[in-house]
């Protein structure tokens, strides 16, 4: 999706919860933090008594945007163009992995969930908020119907990832799963 069209399709959705959930996601950052998929930086002023956040997405001009919204603490945030199946950092730099309404994009997830397993210390924490495959079986049907028009149009977001499976399957262990709206978002803390 266009970067300039990013903001303003989201901006009701932030206004109608999901910002309370940005906020939820980045309570579990601290000491050296990771944000995948950073896109235009709008969970960068929602973090809180870290020591630097490392962001990363393959999209410079979200990327642009994403600097513009560093306000002042570009001491601490820094932006890096890569994908989160190849990260340009060293095995356990990080004491925690944050993402937002990333992993439904990201070409390979099962990869790319290796990759912040690599970069996360152990015990460090992964905390995500990603919208899901359903669990009820016709709407799932239906999401699995809409994926590939919807990929087109919106940066290769699937509507019928199953992220929480996902994670498990990488080798996570999941503290807890928060459903939102009848499970078609939800929120994961796990742990490395
Ligand atoms: C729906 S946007 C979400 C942006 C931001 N996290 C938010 O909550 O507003 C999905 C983001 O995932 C990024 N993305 C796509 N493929 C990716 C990959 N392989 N690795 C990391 N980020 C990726 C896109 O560039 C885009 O910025």
């Amino acid at each position: 999706m266009l970067a300039t069209l990013y903001d303003p399709i989201i901006a009701p959705f932030d206004r109608f919860g999901v910002r309370r959930w940005r906020q939820w996601a980045t309570r579990a950052a601290c000491g050296r933090t990771l944000e995948i998929g950073v896109g235009t930086g709008l969970n960068l002023r929602h973090y809180r008594a870290v020591e630097s956040v490392a962001a990363i997405d393959p999209d410079a001009a979200s990327l642009a945007r994403a600097f513009a919204r560093r306000n002042g603490r570009g001491e601490i945030v820094s932006l890096s163009q890569a994908r989160a199946e190849d990260l340009p950092f060293a095995d356990a730099s990080f004491d925690a992995v944050i993402g937002t309404l990333t992993f439904c994009s990201i070409g390979d997830p099962a990869r790319a969930l290796r990759e912040v397993r690599r970069v996360l210390k152990p015990g460090g924490a992964l905390r995500l908020v990603e919208h899901v495959r359903v669990k009820n079986r016709l709407l799932a049907r239906l999401q699995d119907i809409l994926t590939p028009p919807w990929r087109a149009l919106a940066g290769n977001c699937h509507l019928n990832r199953d992220t929480a499976q996902l994670i498990g399957q990488a080798g996570f262990r999941v503290r807890a799963v928060r459903r939102l709206i009848g499970g078609l978002f939800i929120g994961i803390d796990a742990v490395r």
